[in-house]
């Protein structure tokens, strides 16, 4: 009998390995040469569709001819956010081990929803979750669970705090369980993911309250305040707040420990949003972040941010995690099987049920690494976004538009005419950008549109900063 039929099955193991070796030096090649490549594309909307075949492949194609449209289409039509001059958003990376670690997940072919269904996967996130968890300092009273990203943990967060505020809403719904109109409080900062959140679950969108901040961009505690007397004087029930450490646009700071005291009097749940500074916490030097973390409900940390992590791997923390697993725990019949009761199961944590391998990749990076590796690349940004406040500082043309704060400098251009200079800011960054030769972002601060850049980046150095800062004061003569 033949084993598989001609033209079934998979790829032959001989044709497989000859791909792979391929394959590794294109990956090899393409980090090397990575560089040289324009950060961003410049073509209109429509080109890569363009220039692939709009009919679906009626035959199979050889690896070689699909690999080659990469090197024509695909790459060429990416922002690389790798490059070393890429430094927008948080400048976020992918790191050699990073590459491996994806690389080894890929055969594995997991599913991680239950322990039973890949004990491996299970115990690693449960390792991972708590490797992250010592680095941080965080009590063990905290667990955690690995979503893909920040938004789906502080939507998981929300949950938990509604069912602890209204019980019977998990069973129920809003309206059977006569819940009251809950609000929930996030500076003006606070990533809109607080928004997303509450649509999901049915909270309202208007009943995210934005707190005003102070001169340095963090919530105003007194503003909280009034806002959640004035809400409980209108019937609202406040539910919870969202402090962030390292917001967005600023990597600005919100006062934990007071607003921690404020939702422990009014019965609230604190959600802590450290999607990108948390991860900053694991340098001795700055233990003044976790300052009122212990008196947290909730905590998200992305590494996918700022601890060399690539996209998508973020943690969820709920003290007391079995408060979680009681809002989405939910077995089917054909699930029972596989579910062993005392060991965890993920999929009790939250809406997914497949799940990824993503703890792999960080357990990866992690040991090749170390906490050492990481901090050393930390406090390497971190010194950088100085570097280049500096020179800011340095030029009377330019103004810092707010403190720097870990790897984020948001800064503005003051040396043109006050009509023209809010243009000129947003040209600055939209004609580099189309150049090709580095990437920023712009945000608008108290309604002023700024420059940023973040650190993030393994492969950035000193040069590539400096030659950024050229391009933007030579860009900034020539409007
Ligand atoms: C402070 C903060 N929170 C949450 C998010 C959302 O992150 P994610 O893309 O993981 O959902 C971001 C994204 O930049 C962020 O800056």
């Amino acid at each position: 009998m033949q084993d598989s039929q001609p033209g079934l099955g998979d790829t032959s193991a001989e044709e497989f390995r000859k791909e792979l070796h391929e394959l590794a030096d294109w990956i090899a090649d393409f980090r090397q040469n990575l560089g040289s490549l324009r950060v961003a594309p410049n073509d209109k909307p429509g080109a890569i569709l363009a220039a692939l075949p709009a009919e679906p492949p009626e035959e199979g194609e050889p690896f070689e001819k699909i690999l080659g449209d990469v090197d024509r289409v695909i790459v060429p039509g990416m922002v690389h956010w790798s490059h070393p001059m890429f430094l927008g958003y948080f400048g976020w990376t992918t790191t050699a081990p990073a590459i491996l670690g994806e690389i080894i997940t890929a055969p594995l072919n997991v599913n991680a929803m239950t322990w039973r269904t890949c004990p491996a996967a299970t115990e690693l996130e449960t390792l991972v979750i708590d490797w992250i968890r010592q680095w941080m300092d965080l009590s063990q009273e905290f667990g955690g669970v690995v979503y893909d990203t920040a938004s789906v943990g502080v939507m998981h967060a929300l949950a938990v705090a509604r069912e602890e505020a209204a019980p019977s809403v998990r069973k129920s719904g809003l309206i059977g369980a006569g819940a009251p109109v809950f609000r929930i409080y996030a500076s003006e900062q606070a990533h809109s993911s607080a928004e997303k959140a509450a649509i999901a679950l049915g909270l309202g969108e208007e009943n995210v309250q934005r707190v005003p901040t102070d001169v340095h961009f963090c919530m105003d505690p007194s503003a909280l305040r009034q806002m959640i007397a004035r809400d409980i004087r209108d019937n609202f029930k406040p539910l919870a707040v969202i402090a962030t450490v390292g917001t967005t646009s600023t990597a600005s700071v919100d006062p934990v420990p007071e607003i921690a005291t404020i939702c422990r009097k009014n019965k609230m749940w604190l959600h802590i949003d450290g999607a990108y500074g948390a991860g900053f916490a694991i340098l001795p030097e700055n233990k003044s972040l976790t300052s009122g973390w212990c008196e947290a409900d909730s905590i998200v940390v992305n590494p996918h941010k700022s601890l060399f992590v690539p996209l998508d791997f973020s943690v969820l923390y709920v003290r007391d995690l079995k408060k979680l697993r009681r809002v989405f725990t939910l077995v089917p019949e054909y699930l029972r099987g596989d579910t062993v009761e005392a060991q965890k199961n993920y999929m009790d944590y939250g809406i997914q049920l497949g799940r990824r391998f993503r703890a792999l990749k960080a357990w990866v990076i992690f040991r090749s690494f170390g906490r050492d590796g990481m901090a050393a690349r930390l406090r390497e940004h971190i010194r950088l976004a100085k570097l280049f406040a500096d020179w800011i500082k340095s030029d009377n043309r330019f103004e810092l538009a707010a403190p720097v704060s870990m790897g984020v400098v948001c800064f503005r251009f003051v040396g043109g005419g006050d009509s023209t200079v809010e243009q000129l800011n947003s040209e600055i960054v939209e004609k580099i950008n189309a150049s090709g030769r580095a990437y920023l972002t712009q945000t608008k601060l108290r309604g002023q549109t700024v420059m940023r850049i973040g650190l993030g980046n393994v492969l950035t150095t000193e040069k590539h900063l400096r030659k950024a800062w050229e391009m933007i004061q030579e860009t900034a003569n020539a409007p």
